[in-house]
């Protein structure tokens, strides 16, 4: 059998082992994902354990995406400029590590790419920083603005990525962007705010930087409809929770670890019955 696992702290709510033993099951393999809760003070002397193990793939959850890059004998360039990884697989002996997270991401955006010209992006910790890279890749994207409550974060990810596109990219504090008076075609949340056990107000009224087509992405699954996602669609705007992007970075791993995608009932599945 085929052991993999997630690599994460907290884990008590992950979906991902019910989401990779399900397609495991659906294709019938001969293999089980389960969850490695690592404490921050052990994560070193875990994980060299765990180079020594069976298992033959990972993903790697908050807060270890960034810390595990020095254990992986190589990583794929997009994992590079993203400066975090998020699956591991075994070869041989050695780990190369991938970023699905971006591509998950984009997914549920492919049938809205083509009007989307200028966007918002929220936040600026680890993140934003797979959706920032994933953003490059909208043909028709010229502007983004990245806003967070702590400028220097914002500064610092725009830096991270000037070098990597043709976008002209903008960094604002939230009241200087509601001056700034700017309508957005994409609005993308990647904050904590609005995640259950997190603060529960809204960072800023959608209909002050929306036109009536804007989609607004909340990359937040717990729960389901965030208070910026309610807010959007009581004014009639187009909304993306984090659940199609969770799925989708997942089948990516699944493709990298054994070759497949999800099998359709498999997706079905996800799609339509976990939500409930
Ligand atoms: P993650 O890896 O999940 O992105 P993170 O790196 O801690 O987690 O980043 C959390 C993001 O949510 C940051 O953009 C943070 O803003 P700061 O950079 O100013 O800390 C944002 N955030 C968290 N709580 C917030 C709040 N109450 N108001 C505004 N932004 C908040």
């Amino acid at each position: 059998m085929q052991r993999f696992a997630i690599i994460g702290y907290p884990l008590k709510h992950s979906f991902s082992p019910l989401i990779h033993n399900r397609a495991f099951a659906d294709l019938n393999m001969d293999a089980h994902y389960e969850k490695i809760e690592i404490a921050p003070e052990e994560f070193e002397r875990e994980v060299e354990r765990l180079k020594n193990s069976d298992f033959v793939g990972f993903n790697v959850t908050i807060p270890y995406k960034e810390r595990i890059i020095p254990f992986v004998d190589q990583l794929s360039a997009e994992a590079v400029k993203i400066g975090a990884l998020n699956t591991v697989k075994k070869i041989g002996k050695e780990w190369h590590g991938f970023n699905t997270d971006w591509i998950g991401f984009l997914k549920p955006l492919e049938k809205f790419s083509s009007s989307i010209k200028r966007c918002l992006l929220l936040g600026a910790g680890g993140a934003a920083r797979g959706v920032f890279f994933a953003l490059l890749h909208l043909p028709e994207l010229q502007r983004i603005v990245l806003s967070n409550r702590t400028l220097k974060r914002a500064e610092e990810l725009a830096n991270q990525f000037r070098p990597f596109g043709q976008k002209t990219i903008c960094v604002s504090d939230f009241e200087s962007l509601l001056n700034m008076n700017e309508r957005f075609d994409l609005i993308v949340n990647t904050t904590s705010v609005g995640m259950s056990g997190h603060n529960q107000t809204i960072l800023l009224e959608p209909e002050r930087v929306a036109h009536s087509k804007t989609v607004v992405y909340d990359l937040i699954y717990n729960p389901l409809k965030t208070i910026l996602l309610k807010r959007a669609e009581e004014r009639g705007l187009t909304t993306i929770n984090g659940l199609p992007m969770l799925i989708y970075q997942a089948e990516e791993a699944f493709k990298i670890w054994t070759g497949r995608g999800f099998a359709e009932k498999t997706r079905t599945y996800l799609f339509d019955e976990l939500p409930g």
